[in-house]
């Protein structure tokens, strides 16, 4: 380890003492590949609650995003399913209740009374630090229980279950949790690494047309600021991501959470303490778009129109050859991405577009100084500290000329 600056202790000639207390705790986790998760057969979640205590039956209390447990006669079949399973792995697992169905989606993250009723269940259960909290569910589901978990007893092991695209290749692999308040997106949440995570690529598939699509955008965002391969890779088999052909949507959830799991490991700031945003590409004014449209623009659908729209203020500021943005966007448009959104042109009462008020809002959530990631080639990503307001007026221009040409 680098030597530090500060000496273990200082004494200053008058009243004040310093002792400088130091430790660093080593964080792993795995991230599991699988079909069919819940299959007795498969034992990819049994050995993932046993990998430290092998001979001992765990306790475990699931949580499960309702928009997986469908309506009418299907209603409770997941939920059966998981049942069966933890009776087929009695030996191993110990349902402390029956699975519990959750509201899937924003809804959980923002109404906070579910957050006081599920560790109100977990006081109840008697749930302690060595039982595991699993969460089987969305981006909202993970981060609302991922919250829970690791806040109730300053931490129960959390298992995430990620059932959605985004999910799978983005935000189930990392190390946030949260949810909303005041109106602000994840106001309140930890930096905290789950026990394990476990990608089925079984919920995947059954996922809407429109979310199975949303999700890719997170792969061409990192392929485009990480790996130029993984980017080439993606147009070759652009056809097969756009009809989700099962191969493709595996190779491609793999590879891109691959990608992020590198940054969060190997990127030196895992927990996001500096004001880089590294894996942010596209994403400044994909959540002002998000929020102007009142979510009704999925984030993917929101990130794909950003990074449109970065990418060709990458080339008016002439840090990427004039072209690329064209093949990024055809690209997109390819896999289904709509590129413009009409509340891209609403103005405020100085005239400027609302949408550049993103990059305040960038700025602020991590504070410290402005930094936008853009584009310099395919695969390699540029961080800039200053954003010229008229240039961006340009790329959005451009924007909304190529979706209503004439
Ligand atoms: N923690 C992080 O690092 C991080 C990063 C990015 C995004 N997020 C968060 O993730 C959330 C978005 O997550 P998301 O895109 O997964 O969407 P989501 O969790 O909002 O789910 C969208 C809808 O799909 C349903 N659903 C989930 N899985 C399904 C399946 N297999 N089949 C059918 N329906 C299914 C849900 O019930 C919900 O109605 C946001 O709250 C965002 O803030 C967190
Ligand atoms: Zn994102």
């Amino acid at each position: 380890m680098a030597a530090s600056p500060q000496p273990a202790s200082t004494e200053s000639a008058s009243r004040t003492a310093i002792h400088w207390q130091r430790f660093a705790v080593p964080f792993e986790y795995p991230v599991v590949f699988t079909e069919g998760v819940f299959d007795p057969e498969n034992c990819a979640l049994r050995d993932v609650l046993c990998r430290l205590e092998p001979a001992k039956r765990h306790r475990v209390v699931f949580f499960v995003d309702d928009g997986l447990i469908g309506s009418g006669a299907s209603r409770t079949s997941l939920l059966e399913t998981i049942e069966r399973y933890a009776l087929a792995h009695a030996d191993a697992v110990e349902l402390a209740c029956p699975p519990i169905a959750v509201p899937g989606g924003e809804k959980i993250k923002s109404e906070l009374h579910f957050v006081e009723s599920f560790q109100q269940t977990l006081f109840e259960l008697h749930i302690d630090r060595h039982s595991y909290v699993i969460a089987v569910g969305g981006g909202a589901v993970l981060d609302a229980v991922g919250l829970i978990s690791t806040t109730t007893h300053r931490g129960v092991r959390h298992i995430r279950i990620p059932t959605t695209v985004l999910a799978q290749n983005d935000s189930g692999v990392g190390v946030k949790n949260g949810v909303n308040l005041h109106g602000v997106k994840n106001f309140v949440g930890t930096f905290a690494p789950p026990f394990a995570v476990i990608n089925d690529l079984r919920f995947v598939m059954s996922l809407p047309e429109r979310d199975k699509i949303a999700g890719i955008a997170e792969a061409v965002k990192v392929a485009l600021i990480r790996d130029a391969e993984f980017f080439r890779w993606i147009e070759r088999h652009m056809a097969d991501l756009a009809t989700h052909q099962r191969d493709a949507m595996a190779t491609m959830i793999r590879r891109c959470a691959e990608l992020h799991m590198r940054q969060i490991g190997q990127g030196g700031d895992p927990f996001e303490m500096g004001s880089a945003r590294p894996l942010d590409y596209g994403h400044w004014s994909a959540h002002k778009l998000e929020s102007l449209t009142r979510h009704h623009v999925r984030h993917g659908e929101a990130v794909a129109i950003g990074m449109a729209l970065d990418a060709r203020y990458s080339v008016l500021a002439g840090l990427l050859a004039a072209g690329e943005e064209l093949r990024i966007c055809a690209l997109l448009e390819f896999l289904g991405f709509d590129l413009w959104h009409p509340a891209l042109a609403k103005t405020g009462p100085s005239g400027e577009p609302v949408i550049l008020a993103g990059l305040r809002d960038f700025q602020e959530h991590l504070g410290g100084e402005l930094c936008v990631t853009l584009l310099a080639d395919i695969g390699v990503g540029v961080e800039v500290h200053q954003i010229d307001a008229a240039r961006m007026g340009q790329a959005l221009h451009w924007l909304r000329a190529r979706a209503a040409p004439g």
